[in-house]
């Protein structure tokens, strides 16, 4: 008989983008450590390897169970060595005080399996399940606690400052790996050893490409330079994207385009609250960046027709943002943001995962589905706690 299991269990080699989950209920974000959680109990332990003084020698000391008791609000934290034999004792007062002859036990990845499972007793006593715990773990981690939202805020305020840097720097540089190498350095040394994702720093033509990061062009006869650019605080991303004139002044057409972007990303801010279905923000981006193009003459024709036929797409084929929390593009939890209007794009590396592009066919699918008035059903709301990106570009 199956027995309802209390009993959750996370394993954490090291601190991947797959694994922040390790790190949302442990606080630990060093490696070869396990978490488990007995729900009954209410029962949150974190198991940390001790390190031997030969290696301490080479690379210093992991923190002691002390140390990471004062820095988290795990109920323990306990050597990873007596794991099994705590997991053996609570298989057995499971079964006993259920009667039944089977617990399972929730992990997140199959290749996690819990340490030394003929040592957990004989066969039939431990069920493994790895599919239920990621979307519970998702949909806990989509909505954002007070501390969650202060550790975001402050990797934000770490990338504005170093996107400041860079902007008064930017008349004396030649190269975009300047760019990189001071908004990097910038973020080091105030504490954010870690940026959330690979820095785009494209220059010319390379500021189309949404996820450049060669960065190692120069800047010379090229106008406008795009930095998107995100340090990480706690472990918790920022996403910060903006456009520089490389030679301190806009050009008619770079300010008039920027300008375009401006309007979509105020107004989006100003419309966006809980409730709120987050493609309808895309929509009505795109309702702007088209009636904007049309006054600058580079559409031609009706609003409507134009939206209908979704060639905004082609200004502008990326959503319009993305959860942002452990992972820059973070988990969605039951209902993807943009629900899958367009199609994911797979990242290449540098800690940009998926992100949804938009044909013009797809562009004029939304549109016709009466997404306009932001009332049509089955679309993800935005909840209170919810942080997402507002990044319109073109
Ligand atoms: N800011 C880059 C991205 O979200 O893909
Ligand atoms: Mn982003």
């Amino acid at each position: 008989m199956h027995n309802p299991s209390t009993f959750h269990g996370l394993r954490h080699t090291h601190l991947t983008y797959s694994t922040r989950s390790f790190y949302y209920l442990s606080g630990a974000d060093f490696a070869d450590c396990a978490v488990t959680y007995d729900i009954a109990r209410d029962n949150l332990i974190l198991w940390i390897p001790y390190t031997d003084p030969r290696q301490a020698l080479w690379f210093g000391k992991t923190p002691s169970p002390e140390e990471c008791k004062s820095r988290t609000s795990v109920s323990d934290v306990r050597y990873i060595i007596e794991l099994p034999r705590y997991l053996r004792r609570y298989l057995s007062s499971r079964s006993a005080s259920s009667g039944s002859s089977t617990t399972t036990v929730y992990i997140l990845h199959p290749s996690q399996p819990p340490p030394h499972p003929e040592f957990l007793g004989s066969r039939g006593i431990l069920q493994i399940d790895t599919v239920s715990l990621q979307p519970a773990m998702d949909a806990a981690r989509v909505i954002k606690s007070t501390w969650e939202i202060a550790a975001i805020r402050r990797a934000n305020a770490v990338s504005s400052a170093a996107h400041r840097a860079v902007l008064t720097r930017l008349k004396k540089m030649t190269n975009e790996r300047e760019i990189e190498a001071l908004f990097r350095g910038y973020c080091i040394a105030v504490g954010a050893k870690k940026t959330a994702y690979g820095t785009i720093a494209g220059a010319g033509p390379n500021a189309a490409t949404l996820h450049y990061d060669a960065n190692n062009e120069p800047l010379a006869g090229r106008q406008l330079v795009v930095l998107d650019a995100g340090a990480e605080w706690s472990c918790y991303a920022s996403d910060v994207t903006r456009t520089l004139p490389i030679g301190g002044k806009f050009t008619k057409e770079g300010k008039a385009i920027y300008s375009v972007v401006e309007k979509m990303q105020e107004s989006c801010i100003r419309a966006i609250r809980p409730g709120f279905q987050f493609v309808w923000l895309h929509v009505h981006a795109m309702t702007i960046a088209v009636s904007e193009l049309l006054k600058l003459g580079i559409l031609k024709g009706s609003a409507k027709e134009i939206l209908a036929a979704g060639t905004g797409a082609a200004f502008f084929p990326h959503g319009l943002g993305h959860h942002v929390g452990l992972e820059v593009h973070d988990v969605s939890g039951r209902e993807r943001l943009m629900v899958g209007a367009g199609v994911r794009v797979k990242a290449r590396g540098g800690g940009l995962g998926k992100r949804e592009m938009f044909s013009p066919e797809m562009m004029a699918g939304l549109y016709r589905a009466g997404m306009v008035d932001g009332r049509g059903e089955g679309r993800a709301k935005l909840e209170k706690g919810m942080v997402v990106t507002v990044e319109p570009g073109m």
